[in-house]
């Protein structure tokens, strides 16, 4: 079992990662102290495949188990869903001696990771990631919260876990779209982590997209350290940890253009990888066979480097009312090499709307 250290300013806590992990959360839960009731909260898909597995952990280890369904999907990530859980949580008579187990995706982490940390001003919290995107990502760093009708992710409170349980195993369940959905978010660990990484995920991505634990472990480990380092120097997003929105200024502006139908995250990640490594060669003088690396690598991968359906003009237009790009020309991460993402670059406004025009026209 790997055990990786958290360090942050509000608290240490341990990420155990491993296929098979889960099956022993109730045994290390315990060894760190615990004692209180756990609840687990899932979502309606994951609830069929993991949850007694997970349910029978704690129960083998002494702890009363109790469980929360909601349904599946982002609209769970909702103040309607919080206010209820908090209802669950006290009809339950969780205290805060006792802890919220979040048992899913993004959005179950989310979700229940924001309840934990505002029911009764914060109980414990165990993260049981269970898509790709929520193990090399949301599950560590302490993001957590809900949307609201204006806005995506726009509640919410920083609130880390006390023990992140990562085992690769249960990603044998997720269905193939929502594999491809978190390698983008893995292509973006590899450019900002190093050309070392970027090569042999280049070399070993049929080995990942074929779920050979093997190979899938150590990528999902130098993402979750990477993660790791950057929260422990900037907890609270004031400068660094900005470098994980390498891509996303642009692949947000793709996603609201498309309505956030056309395009899902992970794709439009993707697409904004593309457009700012074309940019770092541009502006920082990355090497110029990068842009066609990763083109080539996102293909392999089923992601897309072009946009069909959306007008440039109306990416630029919703780049400009995102949140993170209030200044659009001032307001980048791009890369000077791989493993030296740079953030808050100047590009200038001219350049970066013929990058999304070429994302729109080439074949
Ligand atoms: N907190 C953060 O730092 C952070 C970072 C990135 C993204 N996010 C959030 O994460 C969310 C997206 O997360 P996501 O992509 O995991 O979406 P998700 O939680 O909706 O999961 C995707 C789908 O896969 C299903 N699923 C999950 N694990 C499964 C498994 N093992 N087997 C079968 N089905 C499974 C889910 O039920 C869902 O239908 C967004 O709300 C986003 O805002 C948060």
């Amino acid at each position: 079992m790997i055990q990786l250290l958290a360090n942050t300013r509000s608290k240490e806590y341990p990420v155990f990662l491993s296929a098979g992990a889960m099956a022993g959360a109730g045994r290390l839960w315990r060894s760190l102290g615990n004692e209180g009731k756990v609840v687990i909260i899932t979502d309606s898909n994951v609830a069929g495949l993991h949850l007694s597995s997970l349910a029978q952990s704690f129960a083998a280890s002494g702890a009363s188990v109790q469980s929360v369904i909601v349904e599946a999907g982002e609209t769970a990530k909702s103040l309607e869903n919080t206010t209820g859980l908090y209802s669950r949580l006290f009809a339950l008579k969780t205290r805060r001696r006792d802890a919220v187990c979040a048992l899913g995706g993004g959005v179950v982490g989310d979700l229940a990771g924001f309840v934990a940390s505002t029911y009764m001003r914060g109980i414990k919290l165990i993260q049981v990631p269970t898509s790709l995107l929520a193990q090399v990502d949301s599950s560590v760093g302490g993001k957590v919260g809900v949307n609201i009708p204006e806005a995506k992710n726009f509640v919410g409170t920083f609130y880390q876990p006390d023990m992140v349980i990562t085992d690769p195993s249960l990603l044998k369940t997720l269905p193939r779209s929502q594999l491809v959905e978190g390698l983008a978010e893995v292509v973006k660990y590899c450019l900002i982590s190093g050309e070392d990484f970027f090569a042999n995920f280049e070399m070993s991505h049929d080995e990942f997209l074929s779920l050979n634990l093997a190979y899938v472990e150590p990528v999902i480990r130098r993402c979750i350290e990477y993660k790791l380092r950057v929260v422990s120097e900037d907890e609270r997003d004031f400068g660094r940890r900005a470098v994980l929105n390498l891509g996303h200024s642009v692949g947000h502006g793709i996603e609201a253009a498309g309505r956030f139908e056309l395009y899902s995250h992970g794709q439009a990640v993707a697409l904004g990888l593309l457009a700012a490594v074309r940019l770092s060669v541009q502006v920082l003088q990355l090497p110029g066979e990068y842009p066609e690396r990763l083109e080539t690598l996102l293909k392999l991968l089923g992601l897309p480097v072009r946009i069909e359906g959306i007008k440039p003009a109306q990416v630029i237009d919703a780049m400009a009312s995102d949140k993170k790009a209030d200044d659009l020309s001032a307001n980048m991460v791009l890369l000077r090499r791989l493993g030296e993402p740079v953030i808050n670059c100047d590009v200038e406004a001219g350049m970066l709307r013929r990058e999304v025009e070429r994302l729109a026209a080439e074949a």
